[in-house]
């Protein structure tokens, strides 16, 4: 049986325990896409109360693909510095911590610049219809080289390794889908449609080393599970040492599900990539993870290798505790208003009930 606090590796790093902090974006880096003091608290409190591996929210490779004006960078050298407190504050606990770096492609704001995609389609995105403009073969190359050289910066940051945004209708996600209509090398078969993912993981092992860890956010099921499972096998074999398996761009509802399982139909979309996996790279579950008992009942049966939280670990920043320890914490009322956008983000009420001084600047955002 797996319990919560057992070590993993995951490549070459043991990671102390199988809770992971699940990227969330904060939106509050400003239009140079730097590090505040905010970042480093935020994400220290949650490495200081258990969790074994943090993943830094969505951070852009380059200024014209943010998914917001105020998102987190690693486009520009002078970015790295800020990281560097990110990585120091969390490893002063013990965690490893990798920023999930991400290029917008149909998710692009509309105000950071074009919606791009393997591609042109009509889109709609960010409550209005835009037709994407198809990035040419020099164009991926040249995002690629983006991503490459935002994990080098990540490296001289001090993070152990990279996660890869390949999931919910961002680029790396687009190219895996169906929405790729391509007739050159990046479209077609599986293998071409994964061909971004895997040229961008090789050229990061190339340029950072075989401890450094690249993972990648896959989304299950585009255009099905099993394809996706097949686009996964690519990343693996290009590199990727670890799998965070959320959706994308196809609508999970009519996916087959059970309504007796104690998770839900994304989380199981991890649960079928962790049975392909199983002994070939670790595999989290995300999505509905809220509760220690949903929490230990994945790990503990087995279904996954670790588990993955986001709304639940905003909402407390000791929640991994109460699945480590069973301390008390306060539940996630899912109200969803941590999501999406500049002010959103700091008026989580479960927060607010947590009440406790110590972290009375998460609800204000100011430190
Ligand atoms: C405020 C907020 C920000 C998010 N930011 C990201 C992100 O940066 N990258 C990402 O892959 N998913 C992001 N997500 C999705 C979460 O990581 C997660 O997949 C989703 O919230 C479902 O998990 P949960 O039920 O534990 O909240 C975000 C979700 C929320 C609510």
């Amino acid at each position: 049986m797996i319990t919560p606090d057992m070590p993993i590796s995951i490549g070459r790093r043991i990671c102390k325990n199988r809770i992971t902090m699940a990227p969330t974006v904060k939106f509050c880096a400003g239009p140079e896409g730097l590090v505040t003091d905010f970042f480093a608290e935020h994400y220290a409190l949650r490495a200081k109360h258990g969790c074994g591996l943090i993943c830094v929210e969505a951070t852009a490779v380059s200024p014209e693909g943010r998914l917001a004006p105020t998102q987190l960078g690693l486009w520009d050298d002078a970015q790295t510095e800020g990281h560097r407190r990110i990585a120091e504050a969390c490893h002063a606990y013990g965690a490893l911590v990798i920023p999930q770096i991400h290029y917008g492609g149909l998710g692009t704001h509309p105000e950071c610049g074009p919606l791009t995609s393997p591609t042109a389609v009509m889109w709609n995105g960010w409550g209005r219809q835009d037709m994407a403009r198809e990035l040419t073969a020099a164009e991926i190359r040249r995002i690629e080289k983006r991503f490459i050289d935002a994990a080098v910066r990540a490296k001289a940051a001090g993070y152990d390794g990279v996660q890869l945004h390949g999931c919910h209708s961002y680029l790396i996600n687009d190219f895996a889908s169906d929405v790729n209509r391509r007739t050159d090398e990046y479209g077609g078969n599986t293998e071409n449609r994964a061909r971004l993912g895997c040229e961008i993981i090789s050229g990061i092992r190339d340029a950072c080393g075989g401890d450094f860890i690249i993972s990648v956010r896959v989304s299950g099921c585009d255009p099905t599970v099993e394809e996706s499972i097949r686009t996964a096998e690519y990343y693996v074999k290009a590199g990727c040492d670890y799998l965070q398996v959320s959706s994308g761009i196809r609508d999970v509802s009519d996916l087959p599900h059970d309504e007796s399982l104690p998770y839900n139909r994304v989380a199981e979309l991890g649960v079928r990539f962790h049975e392909h996996f199983r002994g070939i790279v670790p595999v989290s579950a995300v999505n509905g993870i809220r509760t220690p008992e949903t929490a230990r009942f994945l790990l503990e049966n087995e279904l996954v290798d670790t588990v993955d939280l986001a709304c639940g670990l905003l909402a407390d920043p000791a929640l991994a505790e109460a699945i480590l320890h069973g301390t008390p914490y306060v539940k996630c009322f899912g109200c969803r208003r941590c999501g999406w956008g500049p002010g959103h983000s700091h008026a989580c009420p479960a927060l607010k009930k947590r009440g406790n001084e110590k972290w009375e600047w998460e609800t204000t955002g100011k430190s």
